[in-house]
């Protein structure tokens, strides 16, 4: 939808709709250039609001017919929706419309892919269905009939009929919209079945496209697996007859969860060993359990509006952390979390995109699905866990469950859901929510008579259109280790709450070492001037795994941030006390795997900025390489023995224990590479009989430069299969050198496999591009001006997936003058293309803000 000016909507100005819809039949009739519409909803005066207009959403529709208790009507209608005189008590509205599902490339409504008739509604895509209050807090019972020669047709909740050529559901759950779903399409089916904990019988499919039946089981059992684990840890039993998950290969997120009909991103949900990495098999698990904990914690309980959206993505999103930490290694998924949470939120928290995770307004409601609201959001529920304690925690949460069954709530839902079953006053705590930035949190220590005083400062910087901020409520977790490596206190968690705060442990025969923010127990940026000593000391007697881990990553910083400002060698204290942890047989080889990473090159350079130091992507690059160099020489000796020791012989599965060895095995080869030109990386490539050793060890050859062979036969073998062959688009960009990055993703973008239209290609060769650090920020500016050539393209067909991929530029201004000159001619460009998005233009003048 082309908007001149767009409308700016904020949370302030909430107003309940005038009406409640209290029955909803659709009829489709599908036509991939004309499918027709009509709907029939029962709306009656709600009693609650105040007078207004009847207003409905619609965009791109087609009317046809219009009629109010059976008498034809003529609403006005705009690009927006329409609006009609209605009668004062409740009514009959009647509609028809026809759409385009064939031309629609937005893939947001009504849409096809591969042939296969789908849809997508959230945020606000039902209105390019029919016209329609397209807002959470209109809730209805949905009864959808779909006509159409193909074989499947599904919709929400159970079926209630179907015969030649229709098919008729019926969904008892009152819902929004945006959780409407409809697929029709020539389908297979992969059958499970699930009893609930009171005994009923769940009929389970999986359906994807003849040719996918090979890659279902892994997704079938992870729904099982997350179905039983809601009953056991919340309680929350699965509530229709029948739960559908339906493979589409064009979409734009990952995974969408409506009701009794999650559709997802084939490339979140399809797997098998040849095919899928043991990353994609964890990240499937963990997708397959969001959406279906959506079923309690987003459908039963919804949000009143979209400011909310924290309310159930963040929850969600805490929810299957702690599943994944159930499942698999609970450390090892910390460590990953705090890694992406570094690695995506706080680019975002620290630059022009910074938003609270309740944002007070919006113009596209698209660009705030975000890490800020996504993995901020859950950290917030994570510190809230932790401030209460795990008991008070789940009566919070059956106190939400029972008070807010059916509703469409807020964050004030939620907080006094807390505040009740627990006495304890939140009000400096929602700070969490409307504050933006990053808290920082500076550690001092002092040390008398057996006392040992901690004193905690925090301080927020400023971030958009919030200059000052109050101090927030910060769980710190801390222990204590007494000099010779023990325990002198337990972990404990302190809880800061002023702007400056001092804790005192007293009884203490030595001065101890602290372990502060233990678990990363908040989302803050801990400033603490210490030595390189202690922190090899924490490195090697942390009690706390996710602080053992940390005291490595900031040892890798330091030494890195001293090669590329100072150009010194690297630190071997450093690099003797790692390799006595990943020495350690004891110790999960996962985590020896995290143990072996260094801090993201686009990492690096938040920090030299955070320093006052502007950050040269070249020189980061060149300090990388060099270190890695170093230890692979270093570790020479070591490497064969480590690679033994992550050999796997018992037959493929993608479970912890064995993606833990093999996650070492590839971080061993990554450093063989470095030594024998990539020898050892062409036998694994050679021989590998799963796609988790097969990329390892093609990434590997294709950094050392000697990729070619490999990619090509790589192709050959893969060439049928979508999903692989992403992989092989993104592969190469990512793994190449700064020189070449630009060059090759044009080249790829100039192959008859890409396709614009797929935003999984896209991604893989866009998103690819924008990840590689040095590659994106070569200092011709090649790298942007490339990305900003296909934003542009892709903002036609696209405007969600093309808005997403702006947030590449979002730390321009950090860079050098030059580089910082390149990025702002390239997103003034795209803000100049005529007829620009909403979703764009909005991401752009933020950035530019
Ligand atoms: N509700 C979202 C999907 C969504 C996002 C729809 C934005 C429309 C606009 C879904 O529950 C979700 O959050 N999916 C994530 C994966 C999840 C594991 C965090 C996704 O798609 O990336
Ligand atoms: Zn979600």
């Amino acid at each position: 939808m082309k908007d001149a000016s767009p409308q700016t909507i904020y949370l302030k100005d909430y107003t309940p709709f005038g009406w409640t819809a209290e029955e909803v039949h659709l009829t489709f009739v599908l036509a991939p250039s004309a499918t027709r519409v009509r709907s029939r909803i029962r709306f009656a005066p709600n009693p609650d609001a105040p007078q207004q207009d009847f207003f409905l959403h619609g965009e791109q529709l087609k009317p046809i017919s219009f009629a109010i208790d059976g008498a034809p009507v003529s609403p006005e209608i705009t690009e927006t929706g329409l609006t009609c005189a209605v009668p004062e008590g409740a009514f009959i509205w009647e509609a028809e419309v026809e759409i385009a599902p064939v031309e629609n490339f937005a893939l947001e409504g009504l849409y096809m892919s591969n042939g296969m008739y789908c849809t997508q509604c959230e945020a606000e895509g039902f209105r390019k269905i029919t016209f329609y209050p397209d807002r959470p807090d209109v809730m209805s019972v949905f009864t959808v009939r779909i006509e159409g020669d193909e074989t499947v047709k599904l919709s929400n909740g159970n079926p209630q009929g179907q015969g030649d050529g229709w098919a008729e559901w019926h969904d008892p759950w009152p819902k929004p919209a945006y959780l409407f779903a409809l697929v029709a399409g020539d389908l297979v089916n992969h059958p499970g079945a699930f009893t609930t904990m009171s005994g009923r019988e769940v009929e389970l499919n999986l359906w994807v496209r003849p040719g996918d039946e090979g890659k279902c089981a892994f997704g079938m059992e992870a729904l099982k697996k997350s179905m039983k684990w809601d009953e056991e840890v919340y309680g929350r039993e699965y509530d229709l007859d029948i739960f559908n998950i339906v493979a589409v290969d064009d979409f734009n997120m990952g995974a969408m969860e409506n009701k009794g009909l999650n559709i997802f991103n084939s490339s979140a949900v399809l797997a098998s060993p040849e095919t899928s990495t043991d990353a994609n098999f964890e990240r499937i698990e963990a997708i397959i359990a969001h959406e279906y904990f959506h079923n309690w914690t987003g459908n039963r309980i919804t949000c009143r509006d979209w400011f909310q959206l924290c309310l159930k993505e963040g929850l969600t999103v805490f929810r299957d952390a702690q599943f994944t930490s159930d499942m698999r290694s609970a450390e090892v998924k910390r460590i990953s979390d705090v890694i992406d949470l570094r690695g995506r939120q706080f680019p975002e928290d620290q630059g022009p995109l910074s938003h609270p995770v309740r944002p007070e307004s919006f113009q596209e409601i698209n660009n705030f699905y975000t890490a800020t609201v996504y993995e901020k959001g859950a950290e917030v529920i994570g510190m809230l866990k932790t401030l209460v304690g795990d008991e008070a925690y789940a009566k919070a949460l059956d106190l939400y469950f029972e008070r807010h069954d059916g509703d469409a709530a807020t964050i004030e839902d939620w907080l006094k859901v807390f505040e009740d079953a627990t006495g304890r006053d939140l009000t400096q705590f929602k700070r969490w929510y409307s504050q933006a930035g990053t808290p920082h949190v500076a550690v001092s220590e002092a040390f008398e008579n057996g006392t040992y005083t901690l004193t905690l400062k925090q301080h927020t910087p400023p971030t958009p259109g919030q200059p000052d901020k109050a101090p927030q409520v910060i769980p710190v977790a801390v222990g204590l280790l007494s000099p010779n490596g023990d325990e002198a206190l337990p972990t404990k968690v302190l809880e800061l709450t002023e702007a400056e705060q001092s804790f005192t442990f007293e009884g203490l025969s030595a001065k101890p070492v602290p372990s502060i923010l233990r678990g990363f127990s908040a989302p803050v940026v801990l400033e603490r001037e210490t030595s390189k000593e202690e922190r090899a000391f924490l490195l090697a007697h942390d009690t706390d795994t996710f602080n053992r881990w940390e005291a490595s990553r900031d040892l890798a910083r330091e030494c890195l941030v001293a090669m590329i400002t100072e150009g010194a060698e690297p630190d071997t204290a450093w690099l003797d006390g790692l390799e006595a942890v990943i020495r350690d047989s004891a110790l999960d080889p996962a985590y020896r795997a995290l143990m072996l990473g260094l801090p993201t090159q686009s990492e690096l350079a938040q920090v030299l900025h955070q320093r006052g130091v502007t950050p040269d992507p070249d020189a980061i690059w060149t300090a990388t390489e060099t270190l890695k160099k170093t230890r692979a020489e270093r570790w020479s000796k070591l490497l064969p023995q480590l690679a033994e020791e992550a050999k796997v012989t018992e037959p493929y599965q993608p479970d912890a224990e064995q993606s833990g060895k093999r996650a070492l095995g590839s971080a061993v080869l990554a450093l063989t590479s470095r030594l024998d030109g990539g020898e050892a990386a062409k036998a694994q490539f050679e021989s590998a009989d799963n796609m988790t050793l097969q990329l390892s060890a093609l990434a590997c050859l294709v950094q050392a430069g000697a990729g070619e062979d490999a990619l090509a036969k790589f192709r050959a073998q893969w060439n049928g299969d979508r999903l692989v062959m992403d992989k092989w688009f993104g592969l190469q960009v990512a793994a190449s050198g700064p020189s070449e990055t630009a060059d090759r993703a044009k080249a790829l973008t100039e192959d008859p496999d890409f396709d614009m239209k797929n935003p999984n290609r896209f991604r893989a060769v866009m998103g690819a591009l924008a990840m590689n650090h040095a590659g994106f920020h070569r200092i011709d500016g090649a790298g942007y001006q490339l990305l900003a050539d296909w934003l542009i393209k892709l903002d036609e067909k696209n405007p969600q997936t093309t808005a997403r991929m702006c947030s590449a530029f979002q730390t321009w201004k950090r860079y050098d003058e030059t580089r910082r000159g390149l990025m702002k001619a390239q997103l003034e460009r795209i803000a100049a293309k005529p007829g620009l998005s909403r979703d764009v233009t909005e991401m752009v003048t933020r950035l530019l803000s």
